[in-house]
């Protein structure tokens, strides 16, 4: 057969990418990226094997009760044959449980490859760069992959099996069906690939609609996960109508391409009934006058008839499998495409020097910009933070402070310059070794569900109770911790809830300095902190200080008025870097702060 498709698709794999634009495919399998996602996994693809064999069987036997029962009905008239009719028992029997254990095998195989594609894919979506997250949303990415994954497993659990049974169960009734009657067999074949056609031209209808379902589905997903993780503000706003009007839309779509998708499925099911009825009716009919004639033998047109029903099933059902088959590979297409796409560099690089460099060589930034293709960001930063210093961020909202720390984190990659430690560019070091030597605070106080101890040990797994303990002191939670039922193996709730700001923060305080990193980045830590924890975590900074590089955002600037250096940024520049009191009479919006925070 020869396809002719148009191919515009982005997401193909770039092993096998092609080009662009019209191509002409002969006999190209439908399956190609369903067996490319199995490659990898032997144990699906024995189980698969196995599976195939035994289904064959299952359908061999089955086929040969008609012949049995042939012999049976032609010898009535001498009485029962009871043992041709245990062994038609028994050959049913054992086609019955072949076929249920070769279904079985099929489901532990599509459920072998689904484990794995999960495990995988999750992995590659994590190492996916922080870039690719701000622009896609989680509930989406999360809804799409569920449903990819589903198709998988359906087609290997139902689709597949029944494909392969199906194939069997024709080539080998119709060889039988040949064998008993050549006119009858030509008359039921034709009317099969007549009803065929049919039912493929319906199945070919529900692709579109079924994408089109899908995609508004992932859409409906993210808007209420997102709703629903931040419940808070939407109740503070009295906007509850406003999700519900505004998923309306997506569950107003979804109806609508379940309605076209139930328009193709409800003629389906009549059709092949009536279709059935015809070919049984039919084949009584001709298969009568036949006997009646005495060209056929009452047990051959039985026999016939029961071949017609075990082949009518599978034909009838073809055009779905091959639906599902579609599905499933365009499923796994998506998935080996998430698979290929490119992660954060993470190629094994030089890490044996980090420790030694990032103790002892400055940081520092030669002309870096970052643009997020918005044209804001940070722009030609010339930068050097040295060992052991203890650095303040200070700039308007929107300066670029908190973009300046996901530069040094290597969350994106500048678009221009280099960041580079010595004389080392960042780029040579392994992303995970670089990010092992930096603790970083963000500047939501975010934290995740799970115990205490496990948040706290994100980190630093191998960090003993008494390590906890000191880092709580630190922060001034030991008292906190101690006050919730099961102390350090208490719950914090998703978001973290059941806490307040402040101590959120002072949480994820604690996680970094369990981290022991060389490089602390604080970003604005001390918001939600009242005057006396705000004075206990600066001198802890000050403390971290006189043996680690610290990097401290804060507006509030009695936070940072121990800092040995300030940076001023302003409208993604750096304008103004000194101590302090150097930068009051130098720097006029550093000076315009510390007198609008009257500070002296
Ligand atoms: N992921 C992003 N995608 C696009 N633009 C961004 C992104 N993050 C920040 N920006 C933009 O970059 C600029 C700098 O933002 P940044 O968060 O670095 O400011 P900031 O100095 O930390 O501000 P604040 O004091 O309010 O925390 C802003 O104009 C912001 O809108
Ligand atoms: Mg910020």
């Amino acid at each position: 057969m020869i396809e002719i498709h148009r191919n515009d698709s982005v997401d193909e794999t770039p092993a096998e990418a092609p080009t662009p634009g019209f191509h002409v495919t002969v006999n190209k399998p439908k399956t190609r990226h369903l067996k490319q996602l199995i490659k990898t996994n032997g144990q699906s693809r024995t189980l698969l094997r196995f599976g195939a064999v035994v289904l064959v069987l299952s359908v061999l036997l089955s086929l040969i009760s008609p012949l049995l029962i042939r012999r049976l009905v032609d010898q009535f008239r001498h009485g029962v044959d009871w043992r041709l009719l245990i062994a038609i028992g028994a050959l049913m029997i054992g086609s019955t449980a072949l076929a249920a254990w070769g279904n079985y095998l099929f489901s532990a195989a599509g459920l072998a490859i689904v484990q794995e594609t999960q495990n995988q894919t999750l992995a590659k979506i994590l190492a996916k760069p922080v870039a690719f997250f701000d622009q896609t949303p989680s509930g989406q990415l999360t809804s799409r992959l569920t449903n990819n994954l589903d198709q998988i497993k359906n087609y290997y659990t139902a689709g597949y099996p029944s494909l392969i049974s199906g194939i069997v169960t024709i080539i080998g009734a119709v060889g039988m069906l040949v064998y008993m009657n050549g006119i009858l067999t030509l008359l039921l074949v034709g009317a099969l690939l007549i009803m065929y056609g049919l039912l493929s031209g319906l199945a070919n209808q529900l692709g579109a609609p079924m994408d089109a379902f899908l995609d508004e589905a992932g859409h409906y997903t993210a808007g209420i996960t997102e709703a629903f993780a931040n419940i808070r503000l939407i109740k503070a706003n009295t906007a509850e109508h406003q999700i519900t009007a505004a998923s309306q839309d997506q569950t107003a779509a979804m109806r609508r391409e379940g309605l076209r998708v139930a328009k193709v499925m409800s003629r389906m099911q009549p059709i092949m009934s009536t279709i059935l009825l015809l070919i049984l009716g039919g084949t009584l009919a001709v298969g009568g006058y036949f006997v009646s004639t005495n060209r056929m033998t009452n047990g051959t047109l039985i026999s016939f008839l029961v071949l017609v029903i075990q082949v009518a099933n599978p034909m009838l059902n073809f055009s779905s499998y091959s639906a599902s088959q579609k599905e499933a590979d365009s499923a796994a297409k998506n998935l080996l495409a998430q698979l290929a796409a490119a992660g954060e560099d993470d190629s094994p690089k030089e890490t044996k020097l980090l420790t030694t460099q990032l103790q002892h060589q400055p940081l520092a930034l030669h002309q870096v910009s970052l643009d997020y293709g918005n044209g804001h960001g940070v722009h030609d930063l010339d930068l050097t933070l040295i060992p052991n210093q203890l650095y303040a961020l200070v700039g308007p909202s929107g300066a670029g402070k908190s973009t300046l720390m996901a530069v040094l984190e290597r969350f994106y990659t500048p678009t221009s310059g280099t960041l580079q430690v010595g004389d080392t560019p960042a780029a040579c070091f392994a992303l995970t070794a670089w990010r092992q030597h930096l603790a970083y605070v963000p500047q939501t106080s975010e934290v995740l569900s799970g115990t205490y101890r496990a948040y706290l040990q994100l980190a630093a797994p191998q960090a003993s109770d008494a390590d906890l303990n000191q880092a709580l002191a630190a922060v001034q939670l030991t008292d906190f911790i101690a006050s919730l039922p099961a102390g350090l193996d208490s719950q914090i709730a998703e978001a973290g809830t059941n806490m307040s700001g402040g101590q959120k923060q002072r949480l994820t305080i604690a996680q970094a300095l369990l981290k022991k990193a060389d490089i602390y980045l604080f970003d604005e830590i001390t918001a939600n902190l009242d005057a006396d924890s705000e004075a206990i975590i600066r001198d802890l900074i000050r403390q971290l200080a006189a043996t680690h590089t610290v990097l401290a955002a804060a507006h509030r600037l009695s936070s940072i008025r121990d800092a040995d250096q300030v940076i001023v940024l302003e409208n993604g520049r750096i304008t103004g870097q000194g101590t302090p009191a150097e930068l009051l009479t130098r720097n006029t919006t550093y000076a315009r702060f510390v007198q609008e925070q009257s500070l002296t």
